[in-house]
């Protein structure tokens, strides 16, 4: 017993040992954007940066001294953040506006209020994100939970602030796309819900993937009438809240070790988002969704033109908005 307890003792000292090796590797292998590069002058939205990748992304936008605005749905955790940032760069310049992806009406008047007081916004960060709860829930407006706030909200908001970006929308995408091959136009708001992790998992894997097939047809329309670049950018996997409403899931993962070798800061997934922004490459608008500022392979469904038109003609329809009959 006591020789058995020592080699696994032994064992698992080494696999600490190496993961820290691989950990230090990984950060150290991966590109990283120039630390020293400024965004002066630019002003940045970013949905969702009260905590994990948002939050980080936020800190590094204000140290790279671009007036960014906060795009949050709790405002005293927003104001309090921006105070503690203001504290620790001083020149800093950020604004907190609330914003409810969760509603189309708060959509709507966030876009009214910034489109009115500001002259122009270069970059739009969509990074707000949720995986629901295992039971199913809606919307203000009756969409599902996670591709209302996933995928309605961040295009219905794109849309409406669209005459004031100027350069680039970034939309921060998953990995998980790759499991959806087809989007579920018949069950888009998962009406045929099981109760269960599985279905909180699906239905977030369906609007990474709607996110990313819309993207295609959006990048085409955006760049050839309005120059606007459009990107769909994987942050990798970082321990974050997203999947706090599923804490048995959480609390299973988050400490086996191969789950923290895959497991970046959200400094480091933060950082794939700020290659993208900071990017000057020449653009092409089929190639649209990056990691670390590489470009990845993209599942089959996001790439099929038929889904792709019969998505814009389906979220037409929900959104409601002529802006989109004009493209
Ligand atoms: N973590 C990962 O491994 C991973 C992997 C791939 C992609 N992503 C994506 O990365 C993005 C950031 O997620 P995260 O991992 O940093 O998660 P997180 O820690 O849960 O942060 C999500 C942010 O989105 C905000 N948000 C959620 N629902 C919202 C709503 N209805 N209206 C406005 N804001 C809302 C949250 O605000 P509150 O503070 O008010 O809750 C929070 O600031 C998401 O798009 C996620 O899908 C994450």
């Amino acid at each position: 017993m006591g020789v058995l307890s020592f080699l696994f003792g032994s064992c698992q000292l080494l696999a600490e040992f190496m993961f820290n090796i691989l950990h230090f590797l990984g950060i150290y292998l991966r590109p990283q954007p120039d630390r020293n590069a400024l965004l002066t002058g630019k002003t940045v939205i970013v949905t969702g940066c009260t905590r994990g990748i948002g939050k980080a992304l936020l800190e590094d936008l204000v140290r790279r001294e671009a007036h960014v605005i906060m795009a949050c749905r709790d405002i005293d955790l927003a104001t309090s953040i921006a105070k503690q940032f203001h504290e620790k760069y001083i020149a800093s310049k950020i604004s907190v506006r609330r914003l409810d992806l969760a509603s189309f009406a708060s959509i709507k008047q966030f876009a009214k209020q910034v489109t009115q007081e500001e002259p122009m916004i270069h970059i739009l960060v969509n990074n707000a994100g949720a995986m629901s709860s295992p039971e199913r829930k809606e919307t203000e407006d009756g969409n599902e939970w996670t591709i209302g706030v996933n995928y309605f909200g961040p295009v219905l908001l794109t849309l409406l602030l669209l005459p004031k970006i100027k350069e680039k929308i970034l939309f921060v995408g998953s990995s998980s796309h790759g499991f959806v091959e087809r989007i579920p136009f018949d069950d888009i708001n998962s009406k045929k819900w099981v109760d269960g992790y599985m279905q909180s998992f699906i239905t977030y894997a369906k609007s990474k993937a709607s996110l990313l097939c819309l993207c295609y047809p959006l990048a085409r329309k955006l760049y050839t009438n309005f120059g606007i670049k459009v990107y769909s950018v994987d942050p990798g996997v970082s321990d974050t809240d997203v999947t706090r409403d599923l804490p048995k899931l959480r609390s299973s993962n988050s400490n086996s070790l191969a789950s923290r070798m895959a497991t970046r800061t959200n400094g480091q997934s933060a950082d794939s988002i700020m290659h993208i922004i900071l990017s000057q490459s020449p653009y092409d608008q089929s190639v649209l969704h990056f990691r670390d500022g590489k470009p990845l392979e993209t599942g089959s469904c996001t790439r099929d033109t038929r889904q792709q038109q019969d998505l814009w003609k389906m979220t037409r329809n929900v959104l409601d908005i002529d802006v989109m009959d004009k493209m």
